[in-house]
């Protein structure tokens, strides 16, 4: 693999080939990261790229769009199985833009819309104000309920009463538990607002039945492809048969040009494996694993929010431990346990430097990895954690990572020789 970008790039073939060793090396903990398929991934690297397509199957501007037009047909139709739907735009290049072509095809500039904070586990493009979302529209924000730590309908249906928001946002980067749909369908009738479920993280789950389909209940659900989905990086948007125009012409020409082919296709690929029986026994180990690993953690007196999960991610207060979320995430990379620092509910420190860390399962389920794995990679923590200052304990442990990933084998097939 890589042999002709060898030749005419060794500087870019020799920086891929790292990054291949650090995915192959290391224990992927990054709740929004997966390991796609070798399937998606040659699809997404295929010749479908030079194609310019902009518009949609049979009402192209270009010419010679027979067959990508046959991809997009089946991206669209697998994804409407999948979720259950009625319509089905896959052109969105990633969740944010997916995001903004809803908003676009509903708001007007400086409408109201009412999303998640941002410190509680909302995402940038729900209304963060330096994202065009927080720009262009008047954001409320909605929270947690200190005591649980889990959403609270009560206040959520108070300022949506109050604010009048034309659209409810549901969805989140970092929330662990189950959100009741319906409850947001309660709360956007009787504010008259549309409601809008952003799926991106737990879209696999859905796509499974271990999650509660949104289609049933939102006007609009957006998502990315390349978190629990398992597909290449990119987004696509669900949505009642009646808003299809607006959603299509929202997404071109309202806020893109030419669709990504061969991305599109890869979609197809991603949501095809996902209609198979083994992607449902897949996410069972992802939630699994993740309640599992979340129980080990707190054995060692990591507090985690909420007490637990019930999806492919958790989240863990360091306060107790006297260590930071920036601080965690760096001593973790030392050992090749890869996490991302994250804002707890209600959070006394700013966002560069954090009280936890987010943990997500998908990746070492993609590689195999099952319960045991999950008390190995617990200690792993533990100990580096009690030993932050100890180079000996920490080089001990790194070694102990190589091992374990040595037995989960990611991309056999694409040697890099190092
Ligand atoms: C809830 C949610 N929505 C949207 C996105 C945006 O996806 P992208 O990075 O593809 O723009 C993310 C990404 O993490 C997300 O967590």
């Amino acid at each position: 693999m890589f042999e002709n970008l060898k030749k005419v790039d060794p500087q870019l073939y020799q920086i891929i080939l790292s990054e291949i060793e650090r995915q192959k090396g290391q224990i992927e903990l990054i709740a929004s990261e997966n390991f796609a398929s070798l399937a998606v991934l040659e699809t997404a690297a295929s010749p479908l790229t030079n194609k310019y397509a902009e518009g949609y199957p049979r009402a192209r501007w270009y010419g010679g769009c027979q067959f990508v037009d046959k991809a997009e047909d089946l991206a669209r139709e697998r994804a409407k199985t999948l979720f259950k739907c009625e319509h089905a735009n896959v052109q969105p290049h990633s969740g944010t833009q997916a995001n903004m072509a809803v908003l676009m095809a509903v708001l007007n500039l400086r409408d109201t819309i009412l999303a998640m904070d941002l410190a509680c586990g909302g995402h940038l493009s729900h209304g963060h104000p330096l994202n065009f979302s927080g720009k262009f529209y008047n954001v409320i924000a909605y929270g947690l309920n200190k005591d649980t730590e889990m959403l609270d309908y009560d206040e959520i249906l108070s300022l949506a009463l109050k604010h009048k928001p034309k659209l409810i946002i549901a969805g989140a980067s970092a929330y662990p538990r189950i959100i009741d749909f319906s409850k947001f369908r309660e709360i956007a009738d009787k504010a008259g607002a549309y409601l809008l479920v952003d799926m991106a993280h737990f879209a696999g789950l859905v796509a499974a039945g271990l999650y509660p389909n949104p289609c049933e209940f939102a006007e609009f659900v957006t998502s990315t492809t390349h978190k629990t989905l398992r597909g290449p990086r990119a987004g696509f948007i669900l949505c009642r048969k009646e808003f299809a125009k607006k959603i299509d012409t929202a997404v071109f020409p309202g806020i893109q040009g030419g669709p990504f082919m061969h991305i599109i296709a890869a979609k197809a690929v991603a949501f095809g494996l996902a209609l198979k029986d083994e992607f449902k026994i897949y996410q069972e180990k992802v939630i699994e694993n993740a309640k599992i690993f979340a129980r080990y953690l707190q054995d060692y007196g990591f507090r985690i929010v909420s007490g637990t999960t019930d999806t492919h991610l958790f989240l863990v207060d360091l306060l107790s431990k006297k260590l930071t979320g920036k601080e965690c995430t760096l001593l973790l990379e030392e050992v090749d346990i890869t996490v991302n620092k994250n804002l707890i509910p209600f959070d006394s420190k700013p966002p560069v430097i954090t009280s936890g860390i987010r943990i997500g399962t998908p990746a070492i389920t993609t590689r195999g990895m099952g319960p045991e794995e999950m008390k190995l990679i617990a200690d792993f923590i533990n100990t580096a954690v009690s030993n932050k200052d100890n180079p000996q304990k920490l080089r001990e442990i790194k070694s102990r990572v190589k091992g374990l990933v040595k037995e989960f084998p990611l991309y056999p097939e694409i040697r890099t020789g190092q």
